[in-house]
């Protein structure tokens, strides 16, 4: 009996469909009947089939009390028990219905297993909404008449059967695979999932500093004027992308530069390059008649357009070859580091529908239906190979993905904008192996802007989206008056606070970093729920707007019109981000929120490294490094040191730099390894953790 990784069990029925996110993008795992002893809730008798003209549906065993946590970028619910969830890819995902940019067919049980339905159809999950036929029966209790009419006392729903279910119907398939991932904690159920996945991404070094798109009709010399103007100000940025005008047509796309906005792409490159910027270009995949690529690909298409331009067949290896090969050619060669990579979901809500039939059919024999759930990580892995045929890491942005997307190196955005429902889903989404950016847009005013980018700077990718504006959102927050140039009352104030939560981000770099590793090597979410780290106390199991922030801070955003907030701190001891003073955990707390201010925490019994700040990642950058000690007892952090940009640490090519202090204070730097240092202790500082030695 083989397993793929320990505690991942397949359970086959009907006959599968050839497309599947295991097929497509890995994975593997022994079958379920062979596995005798597999700590799972239930066994494979307990789970039962059947097919129907609709597809197939599978129902599965669900405790009375459990919870279920996942199912990909989820804006409005936390736990899915009890509800709904229609796995349909969404561009605009505007009700707890399930759809959204990046839904995936995979959930965690508080009864410590996870689920993978191995397709790319639109599933629907029952959450013990409905208890079969007569399991009510004998619970029901005699009637009663009642002598006053509640809206609430009618529609409360009463549980009466004790016989919870989860149905799931996959439609138009005659069976599938499902994969069952052993705990026993949720956190272990995750790390299972992400290496079943192959692993977390590891971003290049620079990819983990602070991004700016720049506006749409931005031209060359704006370019080089404001990528200037940020080193002048010392404001700290690592990217700069490039949206949809520098193309000469983007709906749908060239893949070749505006000759009118950008004259001499080489040059602007150049000279970005010179100020160690990377570039990042905005895409989609659908191919104008007029790209060099559209001959290439059309006999390689669906049979639908989308904005008038082709779709490619990118579930075909060919296909991918040429797509990706022109990227890598013509731009991965000119020193492109990434690409945002747009408009891959679907959206009903839209009422021009603007993506391809779900009746259209692809030359590699996908649908519509299965390739709407497929592109998102078709794309990515298409587009990160480009990069790999040079040996080189990227990172990127995507708009939509599907299971077993751990390892690709790109993050999910929206164009909603709702600040509550983005933190949200930035706790959901490491339930499933997916990375999310809040990223900062135009603003209501100051404080929302400022409360926005606290938050995405403690998240996965520092990232403003300044698309529609051509000033920064710190000169003026107000779209229209942006957009005429006005500058805003109190602009150099909130430029002084900006700057300090984007330096803020780079002293974070090193310590962030080391959390991007533990999500390759041990699956673990470099962002996670309160639920993950701490499943133990029940009381966390609710929290959606507050979450940890790579191994040791709790983070709790602050949302404008807020001046205190609530923070549930865990059992334990708690020290204060900006005072380090010590608090007492295992209860809520209030904190009051000046605006400058946005409440972390740091757990006790952790080594805590930040960095001195720069302003941006070069080749060659050596961070140095203030180490705290937060309470008592043995610690020990581990650092990863590499050339940031490369593949070569997958041939092992990488230090560890492992920073430890015993009982009795003594604290040391201990590096394995034979690369170039990255990182520099210069000074250790205790809290509450004995003398340093
Ligand atoms: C949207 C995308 C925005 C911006 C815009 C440009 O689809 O979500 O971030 O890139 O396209 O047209």
């Amino acid at each position: 009996m083989n397993q793929f990784v320990s505690g991942v069990w397949r359970y086959c029925f009907g006959s599968a469909e050839d497309a599947s996110p295991v097929r497509f993008f890995g994975g593997g795992a022994a079958r379920l009947e062979d596995a005798g002893s597999v700590s799972l809730p239930f066994g494979y008798k307990d789970i039962t089939v059947r097919f129907t003209r609709r597809g197939s549906v599978v129902e599965l065993p669900m405790k009375n009390d459990e919870n279920f946590y996942g199912f990909g970028l989820q804006f409005f619910s936390l736990n899915h028990a009890g509800r709904r969830r229609f796995m349909k890819v969404n561009s605009d995902p505007s009700a707890d219905t399930g759809e959204s940019h990046a839904p995936i067919p995979f959930y965690v049980s508080t009864a410590g297993y996870g689920v993978l339905v191995d397709t790319f159809r639109y599933v629907t999950f029952y959450l013990g909404t409905n208890g079969a036929k007569g399991s009510s029966k004998v619970f029901a209790k005699p009637m009663k008449a009642h002598r006053e009419f509640s809206e609430q006392s009618l529609y409360a729903l009463k549980q009466a059967h004790n016989e919870r279910r989860v149905l799931i119907e996959i439609p138009n398939c005659e069976g599938a695979d499902l994969y069952f991932f052993e705990g026993p904690s949720m956190l272990d159920v995750v790390c299972r999932y992400n290496l079943f996945s192959g692993g977390g991404c590891i971003p290049p070094l620079w990819a983990l500093g602070n991004w700016y798109r720049l506006y749409g009709g931005a031209d060359q010399n704006f370019t080089l004027q404001l990528a200037e103007t940020f080193r002048r100000q010392g404001i700290p940025f690592d990217v700069i992308g490039l949206e949809p005008g520098w193309q000469s047509h983007s709906y749908s796309c060239t893949y070749q530069w505006n000759a009118f906005l950008f004259p001499e792409p080489d040059d602007l490159l150049h000279q970005l390059r010179r100020q160690n910027y990377h570039v990042n270009l905005w895409e989609h995949v659908f191919i104008h008649p007029h790209a060099e690529l559209y001959a290439k690909l059309e006999n390689r298409s669906g049979d639908y357009e989308v904005w008038g331009g082709l779709v490619p067949d990118l579930a075909d290896k060919k296909t991918r070859e040429l797509f990706g090969g022109y990227h890598r050619d013509h731009f991965v060669d000119n020193g492109i580091s990434g690409f945002k990579i747009d408009e891959c979901d679907n959206s009903d809500f839209n009422p021009s529908s603007w993506s391809f039939p779900e009746l259209s059919s692809f030359p590699s024999g996908l649908d519509g239906e299965q390739m709407h759930s497929a592109l998102g990580l078709l794309y990515q892995k298409t587009i990160e190979q480009a990069f790999r045929d040079r040996g080189i890491r990227t990172m990127g942005q995507v708009r939509s993905s599907w299971a077993l997307a751990a390892k690709s190196p790109f993050v999910l955005y929206s164009d909603l904008y709702d600040h509550r429902q983005f933190i949200r889903a930035l706790v959901n989404s490491g339930f499933s192996g997916l990375l999310w950016s809040p990223e900062v847009r135009s603003c209501e005013d100051a404080e929302d802007l400022i409360r926005r980018l606290q938050s995405v700077v403690f998240s996965s990718q520092s990232l403003l989206n300044c698309w529609r504006i051509p000033n920064p959102p710190w000169f003026q927050t107000d779209l229209a008056k942006n957009l005429a140039g006005e500058k805003m009352n109190g602009s150099d104030a909130v430029t002084a606070i900006v700057k300090k939560f984007l330096e803020l981000r780079m002293k974070l770099i090193p310590y962030f970093y080391a959390a991007f590793w533990r999500y390759h090597l041990e699956g673990r979410p470099p962002v996670r729920a309160l639920a993950l780290d701490y499943e133990n106390d029940g009381l966390t199991h609710t929290i959606d707007d507050q979450y940890m922030f790579g191994d040791s801070l709790l983070v709790a955003p602050v949302f404008r019109g807020q001046t205190s907030r609530e923070v549930f701190l865990p059992a334990g001891e708690w020290y204060d981000f900006w005072t380090h003073e010590r608090l007492s955990g295992g209860k809520t707390i209030v904190c009051k929120t000046d605006l400058e201010i946005l409440p972390v925490f740091i757990k006790s019994g952790v080594i805590f490294p930040l960095a001195e700040p720069v302003l941006c990642v070069k080749e060659d950058t050596v961070f140095d490094l203030t180490v705290f000690c937060f309470g008592g007892g043995e610690k020990r952090f581990t650092l990863y040191e590499d050339d940031g940009l490369s593949l070569a640490h997958e041939e092992g090519k990488y230090n560890t730099l492992v920073l430890t202090q015993d009982g009795n204070g003594s604290v040391s730097a201990v590096r394995t390894g034979t690369e170039p240092p990255r990182y520099v202790v210069r000074e250790w500082n205790g809290i509450d953790c004995g003398v340093l030695s």
